[in-house]
Parts: C-alpha cells; sequence; structure tokens
C-alpha cells in the first residue's frame, strides 16, 4: 500500500519505493518555503505562489493523514513576517479565512483535528475567528492533527515560556530547583501534543537550509530533510519521498544504539 515511483537522481530511471507502514514519522513538521519565488519564475505576483500554496496544503495534509502522520505542524507565518510589505501581509491573513472556508469539510471527512499555535491574538479579527470556527468545528476528529504555526517564532515561543515560569517562582508556586526541561515543555506552545510535541521529520522546501525560528526547542533531536521544490511544487510523492530519506537515517539519541528511523 505505502509504495511510490521514485525517479533515480543519479540514474534518471522511474523506480518502485517502498515505504515501512511501521517507520512513519508521528510528527512531521514543514517550512512552506519558495512560494515567492515559484510565482517570481512564472511572472505572476508574489501572492499567486502563496494562493497556489494554500492548495499544497490541502494536497500534503490529506496526504500525510493517509499515510498514518499523527501530527502534521505547518509553519505558515512567522513573527518575522509581519516585515513584509503590507499588501502581501494582508493577503497571508485572509488566506486561513479562504483555506478553512473551503476546507473544513474534507478536514471532517479524513477526521482531521485542526490546532494552531502561536500569537493568534495579533492576527485580524477575520482571521482569528476562521482560525476558532476550525479548530470548533474539527475538535471531535480523532484523527490527524493539522496544525499550524501561525505568527510563530521560537524564540518569542521560549521568552513566553520563561516569562510564564518567573511568574510562578515570584508567586511562590515554583521552586527554581524544580524547573526542568519537561516544566519548559509543559509552557511551550505544543505542550497539549504530549508525547508527540517533538517533530521527528522536519522538511524545508526551496532549498534553503535554515530554521528561520520554527521550533528551537522541539527539533533538537529531529531528522532534518531539505528538498529543491518550492512549496507549491511540493506533492504526495515528494512527502512519501522524504519520509523515506528518513526511515534510511538511525536516530540515536546521543545513544551508541543505531534505532532505526
Ligand atoms: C513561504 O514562501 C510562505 C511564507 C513565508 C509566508 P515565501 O513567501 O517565503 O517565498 P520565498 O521564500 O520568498 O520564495
Ligand atoms: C520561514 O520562511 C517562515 C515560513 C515559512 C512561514 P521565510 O521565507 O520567512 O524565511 P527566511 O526569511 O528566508 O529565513
Ligand atoms: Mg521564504
Amino acid at each position: 500500500m505505502f509504495s511510490f515511483l521514485n525517479k533515480n537522481q543519479s540514474t534518471g530511471e522511474v523506480e518502485e519505493l517502498q515505504l515501512d507502514e511501521a517507520n512513519i514519522p508521528a510528527h512531521v513538521a514543514i517550512i512552506m518555503d519558495g512560494n515567492g519565488r515559484w510565482a517570481q519564475q512564472r511572472h505572476l505576483p508574489r501572492i499567486a505562489g502563496h494562493k497556489q500554496g494554500m492548495d499544497t496544503v490541502k494536497t500534503v495534509a490529506t496526504a500525510a493523514s493517509h499515510l498514518g502522520v499523527k501530527v502534521l505542524t505547518l509553519y505558515a507565518f512567522s513573527t518575522e513576517n509581519w516585515k513584509r510589505p503590507t499588501a502581501e501581509v494582508n493577503y497571508l491573513m485572509k488566506l486561513p479565512v479562504d483555506f478553512f472556508g473551503t476546507f473544513v469539510p474534507d478536514l471532517i471527512k479524513n477526521n482531521i483535528c485542526v490546532k494552531v499555535m502561536g500569537y493568534t491574538d495579533k492576527l485580524p479579527a477575520a482571521t482569528q475567528k476562521a482560525v476558532r470556527d476550525a479548530i470548533a468545528d474539527t475538535a471531535h476528529c480523532t484523527g490527524m492533527v493539522l496544525n499550524f504555526a501561525l505568527n510563530y517564532g521560537g524564540r518569542a515561543e521560549i521568552v513566553t515560556a520563561v516569562q510564564n515560569l518567573a511568574e510562578e517562582v515570584k508567586a511562590g508556586r515554583l521552586d527554581p530547583a524544580a524547573i526542568d526541561e519537561a516544566a519548559i515543555d509543559q509552557r511551550l506552545m505544543t505542550a497539549d501534543l504530549a508525547d508527540l510535541r517533538d517533530p521527528d521529520l522536519l522538511i524545508r522546501t526551496s532549498g534553503e537550509e535554515r530554521l528561520s525560528n520554527f521550533m528551537l526547542w522541539q527539533v533538537a533531536y529531529s531528522e532534518f530533510v531539505f528538498t529543491q521544490q518550492h512549496w507549491p511544487d511540493f506533492d504526495q510523492t515528494a512527502l512519501e519521498q522524504a519520509i523515506y530519506e528518513y526511515q534510511q537515517r538511525h536516530r540515536r539519541f546521543g545513544g551508541l544504539t543505531p534505532a532505526k528511523g
């Protein structure tokens, strides 16, 4: 069931590759990059790339859910993306309204539950409402979690967690000596994902090889896969190729046993 056709990079031949169904990464996180360049290459305005990228989100979310991914986190808007021209920011803020407005019935059909992490209180009211409604409408879904990082920044997330810890110490509810990794995990935006909070596989499209402030704490032991495609060109096969690459890795977590996957 989980086999796919892959074009071998060195020979150019099409080969059938098998995914190990027992080793599908539980949490896949994607830095969806390259929308603007995809559009520019076609002499289109940057926002045309964002529109096309929204369709890719639908394709990839459905494919990930069918493959058995448990959490799919998508970096949609960073705390630094406000630096872009107002017209582009406004368009990006409208996208969740269009996306959820058309896609929630499909999400429900696929038993996909929407979550959002980020400083959503800073989003325009209509975007906040679209997000709130999508979360409420899919709250009963028990399948994959589709987790959007929206106005999210890894450093800001850590700063907020530290502020919360400091407040608790100040109020006398927390002993500084009791602050451990779990205490920090519990105050990050991924806390409610429990054991699935850390991505197993992190994918970035468009050839850029950096984190751009994404999940700095949580990716400590993630496997990274960088692909050349711009996000609007990413598809089910590209996801399967990335998972295949993940399955060839040996995760050791600092130990010596080359545990597979
Ligand atoms: C990713 O594509 C989408 C967002 C960051 C919102 P970009 O808009 O960054 O596209 P490039 O990197 O400029 O091509
Ligand atoms: C990262 O992409 C943010 C998202 C994909 C939402 P950017 O395009 O903003 O990252 P930089 O500026 O190239 O590092
Ligand atoms: Mg970019």
